[in-house]
C-alpha cells in the first residue's frame, strides 16, 4: 500500500508596518545599539501597532495559498502556533480562518508551545495528513509578542518582535522524498518558571508580561536546539552532512552560533533573519523560511533542518526537503 506523506507547496509571511530600531529603543529604556547588537545580533524588529496576530496570520496564509496556487476553499485543516491570540477564546486560528474564508466544518486550532509553536504545529498537521485526516493544511506561526512585552524592562524588551509565517502542506502518495521528512517534539516541565508571563487568565485575569531567567534560558537553548535537530535527523535517517541549511529558531545570534558550532555546521549553512526581526517566537521559523525560499536562497531539492526551543521549555526539530 502506498503511504501518505506531506509536501510543502506554498510559503508566505507578513510583518507589521512599523520597524523599531535599537536607537529607537534607547529612547524608551536605558540601552544602546552596541549592547543589543553584540549580545543578541538584533538591530531592529517589527512591532504591531494596528495589526493583530490574526491580521498577520491571515496575510501570511494568503501569500502561502497564492504561492501554492490553491484557494482557501480547498483547505481542510488550519493549525496556528501562537501564544498571543487576539482573544482568550475563540482561537486565533478560527479568527484567521474567518478572515481568509475557510469553509464551514474545517477544523482550526491554536497550538501553544511558545517559540516551538511552528514546529509543534507542523508536527500536528503532518501527522494528521499521514493519518488521512486532512489533505490540504495551512500551518501558521504568528505572534504579537510586543503586546506581552514589558517595555520598561531592558532585559527583555530588546529581544522580541512581531510577525507571521505560513506554509501550505498537501498530502502526496508520490514517494519522491520531498516535503516533511521527519518531525520530533519535546518538553520539560521542570522549567515552567524560567521563562513565562507574570500573569494569565486563571491567575491574574490579565495576559501578563514576559519574565525570564535569561542566562538559564541561554544555556538550555543551545543544548535543546541541537537535541531537537539531532532527533529529527535521526528519524529521517540523515546526518548533518546531508543538510543544505540549518534554520534554528531566531532567539539570539549567540544561541544560533552556539548551536551551529555544537552541531558542526559552518556559518554559511545557517539561515538567519534575526538582525531585522528579533525573536518572533512561533513566527520565527516560518517567517525566515518563507523569506529565504522566496528570495531564492533556499532552492528546490534543498534539505532544511528546522529546530526550535521556547518557554515550557519546549523544543523540537523537523527535516524538510523543498
Ligand atoms: N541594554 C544595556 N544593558 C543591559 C541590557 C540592555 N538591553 N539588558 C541587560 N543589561 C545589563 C544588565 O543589567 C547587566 O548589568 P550589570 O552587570 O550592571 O548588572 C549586564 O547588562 C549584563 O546582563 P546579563 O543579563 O548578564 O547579560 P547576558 O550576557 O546574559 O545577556 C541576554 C542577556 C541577551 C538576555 C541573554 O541572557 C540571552 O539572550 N538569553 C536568552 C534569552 C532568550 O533568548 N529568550 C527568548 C525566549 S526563549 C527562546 O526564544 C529560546
Amino acid at each position: 500500500m502506498m503511504s501518505i506523506s506531506s509536501k510543502i507547496t506554498g510559503y508566505g509571511h507578513c510583518v507589521p508596518s512599523k520597524s523599531l530600531t535599537n536607537d529607537d529603543l534607547s529612547k524608551i529604556v536605558d540601552t544602546n545599539d552596541e549592547w543589543i547588537s553584540t549580545r543578541t545580533g538584533i538591530r531592529s524588529r517589527y512591532i504591531a501597532e494596528n495589526e493583530t496576530t490574526s491580521d498577520l496570520a491571515a496575510k501570511a496564509a494568503q501569500m502561502a495559498l497564492k504561492n501554492a496556487n490553491i484557494s482557501a476553499q480547498d483547505i481542510d485543516l488550519l493549525v496556528l502556533g501562537t501564544i498571543t491570540p487576539d482573544y482568550t477564546t475563540p482561537s486565533a486560528a478560527l479568527v484567521t480562518a474567518k478572515k481568509i474564508g475557510i469553509k464551514e466544518g474545517v477544523p482550526a486550532f491554536d497550538v501553544s508551545a511558545a517559540c516551538s509553536g511552528f514546529v509543534y504545529s507542523l508536527t500536528m498537521a503532518d501527522n494528521m495528513i499521514r493519518l488521512g485526516q486532512a489533505k490540504n493544511a495551512l500551518v501558521i506561526g504568528a505572534e504579537t509578542l510586543s503586546k506581552i512585552t514589558d517595555w520598561s524592562d531592558r532585559g527583555t524588551c530588546v529581544l522580541f518582535g512581531d510577525g507571521a509565517g505560513a506554509v501550505v502542506l498537501q498530502a502526496t502518495e508520490n514517494e519522491d522524498e520531498t516535503g516533511v521528512l521527519s518531525t520530533k517534539i519535546f518538553a520539560a516541565c521542570d522549567y515552567v518558571d524560567n521563562l513565562r508571563t507574570n500573569g494569565g487568565v486563571s491567575t491574574t485575569k490579565q495576559a501578563g508580561y514576559i519574565t525570564m531567567d535569561g542566562k538559564e534560558v541561554f544555556k538550555y537553548a543551545v543544548n535543546a536546539l541541537a537535541a531537537g535537530a539531532d532527533a529529527a535527523l535521526s528519524i529521517a535517517k540523515l546526518s548533518a552532512d546531508d543538510v543544505d541549511w540549518l534554520l534554528p529558531h531566531q532567539a539570539n545570534i549567540r544561541i544560533i552560533d552556539g548551536t551551529a558550532q555544537k552541531m558542526g555546521f559552518d556559518k554559511s549553512k545557517v539561515l538567519t533573519n534575526i538582525a531585522n526581526h528579533g525573536n518572533t517566537s512561533a513566527a520565527s521559523i516560518p517567517l525566515a523560511l518563507s523569506q529565504k525560499v522566496n528570495d531564492g536562497t533556499v532552492k528546490k531539492g534543498d534539505i532544511v533542518l528546522l529546530t526550535s526551543m521556547g518557554a515550557g521549555f519546549t523544543w523540537g526539530g523537523a527535516v524538510i526537503k523543498i
